[in-house]
C-alpha cells in the first residue's frame, strides 16, 4: 500500500537516538547495576491539589467537548498570567489551549510553514523539533549554538543562514539540552532580523519555570515590536510536574489564533475541560512544585561540574535552568556515541550522546539531574574512574 510521504519524512527520527537508553534497560532486566541519567522528568508527583481538582472537575461534569480554542476559564487565567509576566495586555483571545507543549508546536509549525519554507533552529535541539518541523514540509536550517556563548543562538550565526526561504525562527528558552537561557538583548537582536526579514518567532519556554536563581528570563512575547510575529508554547508539564495531564497552550497575536483555528478544530477540540479547570488553578498561583526541582538541578549540576572537574579532566557547561547538564568528553579521545556506549559498558552509568540532540555535540553528552542526590554522587565516582582508565589506556597507546 501506498503511504504519504510525512511517513518518510518522519522515518528514521524516532528510536535510534535512545539507543544508549534501550541497551540500559536492557542490562538492567539481565540485573546490572545501571545508574540511568538518560532521560529527564519531573522527579516529584504533581502535587494532590493538582489531581483533587481534575478529580472535582470531572465529578461536577466537566467531561464533555470543549472547542477549538480551550476553555475560557483557562484562556483567561493564562492571559492574566501573560499580561503580568510580559507587561504587555495579552487577551485570552491570543490563547490557544492544547494537549502539551508539543502538540501546540506541532500545531504551529504545521499553521505557519510549509514546502520551500526554512525554519531555523539552535542546533544541539530538542529530540522533536527535527521531526515536526519536517512533518509541515518546511527544512530545517541548523544553526550551531557556540559553547564560548554559552551555547545561547547568536542572532549573527541566524543571520548568516537566512535565505528568501526562510520563514521562522524556533527558539528554545529555556533551553534543553544545554540549559541555556537568551538574555533580553539576544531576544531583541532576534527579534530586529525577524522584522528585517519578516519572519515568526516560536519560542518554546516549557521550563520558563525551572530558572535556576539568579538568572532572569526574557521572552519574544514582552516585546511590543513582535507582538505580529512572536508565539510561545509552553504547558504545565515541568512547572507542575504533570507531564501526563498534556495541557499546553500556544499564545501568539489573535491573528495568529484566527487563523490556526481551523486547524485546532480540525485535529482536537482544545484540552479536555476538567484538565483546563485544574490547569487554570494550577497556573493562577506560584507552582508549589517548581522551586524545589529548580534548588534540586542546580545543586546537582554544581556537585557535577566540582567532582568531575576536581578529579578529571572533563568539564561541564553548567546549566542556567531545566533538568540538564552536558559534559564535554573530548578529553578522551572518543566521539560521544562511543562514549556513552562504553561507559554504560563498562562503568554502568547511562547517559545521552549528545549527537542524540544534533551535530554540535559531538563530543559532549548529556545528563539528566532528576536522579536522586546518592544516585547522582555513585555516578560521579563511576565517570571519574572510567575517565582515569581511559586517560590510562590513552596514554599507554600514545
Ligand atoms: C524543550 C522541550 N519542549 C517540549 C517538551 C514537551 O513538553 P510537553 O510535555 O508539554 O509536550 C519537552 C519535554 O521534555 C522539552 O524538553
Amino acid at each position: 500500500m501506498k503511504f504519504a510521504s510525512i511517513t518518510q519524512r518522519l522515518s528514521g527520527l524516532g528510536g535510534a537516538k535512545w539507543g544508549v537508553h534501550f541497551r540500559a534497560r536492557t542490562l538492567k532486566a539481565a540485573g546490572r547495576d545501571i545508574i540511568e541519567l538518560t532521560i529527564g522528568e519531573p522527579d516529584v508527583p504533581p502535587r494532590p491539589e493538582l489531581l483533587d481538582d481534575a478529580a472535582d472537575a470531572m465529578r461536577a461534569g466537566r467531561m464533555g467537548y470543549s472547542n477549538g480554542m480551550g476553555e475560557p476559564g483557562l484562556r483567561e487565567a493564562l492571559a492574566q498570567r501573560y499580561s503580568a509576566s510580559t507587561g504587555r495586555e495579552i487577551t485570552p483571545d491570543q490563547v490557544m489551549c492544547l494537549p502539551g507543549t508539543q502538540t501546540s508546536l506541532f500545531t504551529t509549525l504545521i499553521g505557519l510553514v510549509e514546502d520551500g519554507d526554512e525554519v531555523l533552529v539552535g542546533d544541539p535541539m530538542y529530540a522533536t523539533y527535527e521531526g515536526c518541523i519536517r512533518a509541515s514540509g518546511a527544512a530545517m536550517v541548523p544553526v550551531p549554538l557556540d559553547p564560548e556563548n554559552g551555547f545561547r543562538i547568536r542572532a549573527a550565526d541566524i543571520a548568516a543562514r537566512i535565505t528568501p526561504r526562510s520563514r521562522a525562527i524556533l527558539l528554545n528558552t529555556p533551553h534543553n539540552p544545554t540549559g541555556a537561557v537568551l538574555t533580553q538583548d539576544d531576544i531583541r537582536e532576534i527579534g530586529a532580523l525577524a522584522r528585517k526579514h519578516d519572519l515568526w518567532i516560536i519560542s518554546d519556554e516549557v521550563y520558563e519555570e525551572l530558572i535556576f536563581d539568579g538568572v532572569p528570563f526574557a521572552s519574544p512575547l514582552a516585546e511590543p515590536d513582535l507582538a505580529d510575529r512572536a508565539v510561545v508554547v509552553s504547558s504545565i508539564s515541568k512547572s507542575h510536574a504533570a507531564p501526563g495531564f498534556r495541557s499546553g497552550w500556544a499564545i501568539g497575536s489573535t491573528e495568529f489564533t484566527s487563523n490556526l483555528l481551523s486547524l485546532s478544530e480540525t485535529m482536537l477540540f482544545g484540552s479536555q475541560p476538567f484538565l483546563a479547570d485544574a490547569t487554570a488553578a494550577a497556573v493562577s498561583a506560584p507552582s508549589p512544585v517548581a522551586p524545589g526541582m529548580r534548588q534540586r538541578f542546580a545543586a546537582r549540576a554544581a556537585t557535577l561540574a566540582q567532582r568531575l572537574e576536581a578529579e578529571s579532566a572533563l568539564t561541564v557547561s553548567r546549566p542556567q535552568a531545566g533538568m540538564f547538564a552536558l559534559i564535554d568528553i573530548s578529553s578522551t579521545g572518543m566521539d560521544a556515541e562511543t562514549y556513552a556506549f562504553d561507559l554504560l559498558e563498562q562503568a554502568g552509568v547511562a547517559v545521552m550522546p549528545g549527537t542524540s540532540f544534533g551535530a554540535t555535540l559531538g563530543t559532549w553528552v548529556r545528563v539528566a539531574l532528576t536522579a536522586p542526590d546518592a544516585a547522582l554522587e555513585t555516578a560521579c565516582e563511576r565517570i571519574i574512574a572510567h575517565a582515569a582508565a581511559r586517560q590510562g589506556a590513552l596514554a599507554a597507546t600514545s
